[in-house]
């Protein structure tokens, strides 16, 4: 061991090699507070050559290694094991943005550059970087990429799959992978760089992206609108599909449930509508400077949502202000949770034509299983995707993690009946890769397990994320 941590200096200098119980802290538990690890070191490089240093010491001792960059990923895949066998790879020095190119209509970063600094450097050549997500402060683009990550803007944009062209990649022997392409069209072969978004750290170290730019979106028309359900939202998607087209940005649902802790955690926070609703829907439009009509088609989609009985109710921002405050209810929602005790989240996809039957079959067998269980259901309804999360009852945080499990496995059993998916962006991490492997086909684990013997035959990767133990 000694002998490693020597290479790791080496690599990276002393001062970059952390072991000090203080030090490490920060590194070994996840944002969600409930994975908790032990790690040999964690090494903070501050190049490719330093990674590809550090991952080559590691692979000469057969030691594990674990990327990592926020941290705010919440699954568990970006934390050691409890083993302490295995070195935390931080690439949160890499932080430097290679090459803006706003014809190419590119963007060129280190993979440790925090996701708001991308959108903000786009926004200085007046283009549109348009992955949006509440952690955007602090998450990095390779953690994105690693998660194949989701958020507010999929709906327009995609996941982060569909935003890269090209990525710098150290594999796990240590040899890099210069694949930093911005071609819109290369048909030369099996398309590597997509193999590693969403692999979460287990086939190698993503080092570097080009990513795909747009056109800037400055004017935007936003609503909190008041829906008296599930099938309601859905209707309402419709209609704004079809109001709307490829003006529509932005379709996230919460429920008053969800509302009401962001009401009671937040300060600033204030309902924007008079009488309760059961569900809300923020709804934008966002548009080029020249794109005039925003207002319009978004009083002329809610108009129509009340004619159709999918709307109650709705409060346009007319200000930069009101806009931001209306945001904040759905982004604040994440936190607020955590802030009120414990939680228990599901990241999942169905059908969109399904999803309001499912929730209303969801709500009342979770209720059968624990008394008072608070669901805290949000999320992305756009892409078909629903944070099901849950809060304990008031006072019950014990009870809540003794019937986790129960709840977690009928709410993916639930899932995996209507054809829907466990993880729709939050990846597989440590506490869902056990669970998906026995949804899937033994035909689709073992493609998976063979694409990782291929390229970490020692199973260094961060080993027991993504796929179990074998
Ligand atoms: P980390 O947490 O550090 O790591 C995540 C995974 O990626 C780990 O498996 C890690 O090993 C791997 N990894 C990290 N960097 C690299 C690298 N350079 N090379 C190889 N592997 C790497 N996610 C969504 O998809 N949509 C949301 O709307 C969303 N909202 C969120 C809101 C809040 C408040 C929080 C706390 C999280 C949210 N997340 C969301 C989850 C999280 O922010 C994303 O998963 C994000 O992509 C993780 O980025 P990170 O840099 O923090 O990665
Ligand atoms: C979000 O969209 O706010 C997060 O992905 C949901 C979560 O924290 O569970
Ligand atoms: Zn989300």
């Amino acid at each position: 061991m000694t002998d490693l941590l020597d290479h790791l200096r080496a690599a990276v200098g002393d001062d970059h090699v952390l072991t000090e119980a203080a030090d490490v802290e920060a590194y070994v538990v996840d944002w969600t507070g409930t994975q908790r690890g032990r790690a040999l070191a964690v090494v903070r490089p501050g190049s490719t050559a330093e990674v590809a240093a550090a991952v080559r010491a590691c692979a000469a001792t057969r030691t594990p290694l674990v990327p990592q960059g926020g941290n705010t990923g919440l699954v568990g895949g970006g934390v050691p094991d409890g083993s302490g066998s295995a070195v935390v790879l931080s690439l949160g020095r890499m932080r430097a943005v290679r090459d803006v190119d706003p014809v190419a209509a590119t963007i060129t970063v280190d993979a440790g550059v925090v996701l708001a600094d991308v959108q903000t450097a786009a926004a200085a050549v007046d283009r549109l970087f348009p992955m949006s997500l509440g952690s955007e402060g602090s998450c990095t683009i390779g953690g994105n990429l690693a998660t194949n990550a989701g958020g507010t803007a999929v709906l327009r944009y995609g996941m982060t799959r569909e935003l890269v062209l090209g990525l710098e990649v150290v594999l796990p022997d240590g040899r890099v992978w210069d694949g930093l392409r911005g071609l819109r069209k290369d048909n030369t072969g099996y398309d590597l760089a997509q193999l590693f978004v969403g692999s979460e750290g287990t086939l190698g170290v993503i080092t570097g992206a080009v990513l795909r730019l747009f056109p800037a979106t400055p004017r935007h028309a936003t609503a909190w609108v008041a829906v008296p359900s599930v099938e309601d939202a859905v209707a309402l998607l419709a209609l704004a599909q079809r109001e709307a087209g490829a003006h529509l940005a932005t379709f996230e649902i919460a429920n008053r449930q969800a509302l009401d802790l962001v009401l009671t955690h937040l300060p600033a926070a204030a309902d924007p509508l008079r009488a309760p609703s059961d569900w809300y829907v923020l709804v934008e439009l966002a548009g080029t400077a020249s794109d005039d009509g925003l207002d319009h088609s978004l009083e002329r989609l809610l108009d129509l949502g009340v004619d159709a009985g999918a709307v109650t109710d709705a409060a346009i921002a007319t200000s930069r202000a009101q806009r931001s405050a209306l945001w904040a209810l759905r982004e604040g929602i994440s936190e607020v949770q955590k802030v009120e005790g414990a939680t228990l989240k599901h990241d999942v996809t169905l059908p969109i034509a399904g999803l309001a039957d499912w929730a209303d079959a969801m709500g009342p067998r979770l209720q059968e299983l624990l008394p008072g269980v608070r669901l805290v259901t949000y999320g992305h309804v756009g892409d078909g995707n629903l944070h099901y999360n849950l809060n304990a009852p008031v006072g019950g945080d014990d009870d809540l993690r003794a019937a986790a499990a129960d709840l977690t496995t009928a709410v993916h059993d639930a899932v995996a009946a209507a054809g829907g998916s466990i993880s729709a962006e939050h990846g597989l991490g440590r506490t869902k890769a056990a669970a998906a492997a026995s949804y899937k086909s033994e035909v689709e684990v073992d493609l998976m397990r063979a694409l990782k013997r291929a390229l970490d035959p020692d199973g260094l990767m961060n080993p027991g994320v993504l796929l179990p133990a074998p």
